[in-house]
């Protein structure tokens, strides 16, 4: 028995936290009745439908993917353009954890577990994102000052937990740098960097947590193993046991 967000989230469907509103708004049944309880518990056998639609117990799968340029990150695009979850032929519904841009590359996980996701996106577990942007300009000690101290972005600050000028080239007016962020917001590197004067004119994900990009080309992708699996349940700060079926 385990309760319904859980069995929810298990399915790929949303996360728990997602679940758990789901339920509350009335939008889940099992075996035909409404449940807006949240310990409710289920087992195998119960029928658990969300918005009208049955949650099937799919194995869980998990990839990583280094992105190329010019691919969308979701799971289906309405003028039809190639997605990530195009470039991994899965029989289970996948979908991205987190986004990168169209034309941001490197690490990218895709699953359709729902806890995993949870766990990377979860702001309290402080995951380490590691991206190497190419800036346009020569970029000055005191802008890295700044992005290490912190940047007002959508009323919320954010900082750089790691910041490393690379390389600096007069002759292309190009700098290399390396920034590492907790938070997953949207175009949030690119934002940061705006906000002290610089443009972003590449950027590529090398890291996220301990997953990188080694022996991966872009555009290809591999399983992730169970102990890298177990690995990332033993991120969380709340500990959800990782169940190996
Ligand atoms: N920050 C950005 O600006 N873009 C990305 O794709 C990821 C992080």
């Amino acid at each position: 028995m385990k309760r319904l967000q859980k069995a929810i989230a298990e399915a790929g469907i949303t996360s728990r936290r997602k679940a758990e509103e789901l339920i509350k708004e009335g939008k889940v049944k099992v075996n035909g009745n409404l449940i807006q309880e949240l310990g409710y518990k289920v087992d195998e056998k119960d029928r658990i439908e969300v918005n009208g639609m049955p949650i099937t117990n799919e194995k869980k799968v998990y990839f990583l993917l280094n992105k190329p340029r010019g691919i969308i990150t979701s799971v289906s695009d309405e003028k039809s353009r190639k997605t990530v979850v195009d470039l991994i032929p899965c029989q289970e519904r996948i979908y991205p954890v987190g986004r990168l841009d169209y034309d941001t590359t490197g690490v990218l996980l895709l699953t359709n577990d729902g806890e995993f996701t949870n766990i990377l996106m979860h702001p309290s577990n402080k995951i380490e994102k590691v991206y190497m942007a190419k800036i346009k300009g020569l970029v000055k000690g005191d802008a890295i000052k700044t992005l290490k101290q912190g940047v007002i972005l959508e009323g919320q600050k954010v900082k750089a937990e790691h910041i490393k000028l690379r390389k600096t080239d007069p002759k292309t007016n190009t700098s290399m740098v390396e920034i590492t962020i907790h938070e997953g917001k949207n175009h949030q590197v690119k934002k940061m960097f705006e906000s002290v004067g610089y443009q972003v004119l590449k950027l590529k994900r090398e890291r996220v947590a301990f997953f990188d990009l080694k022996g991966l080309k872009s555009g290809e992708y591999r399983s992730l193993t169970p102990k890298e699996v177990a690995k990332v349940y033993a991120l969380s700060s709340k500990r959800p046991k990782y169940e190996t079926k």
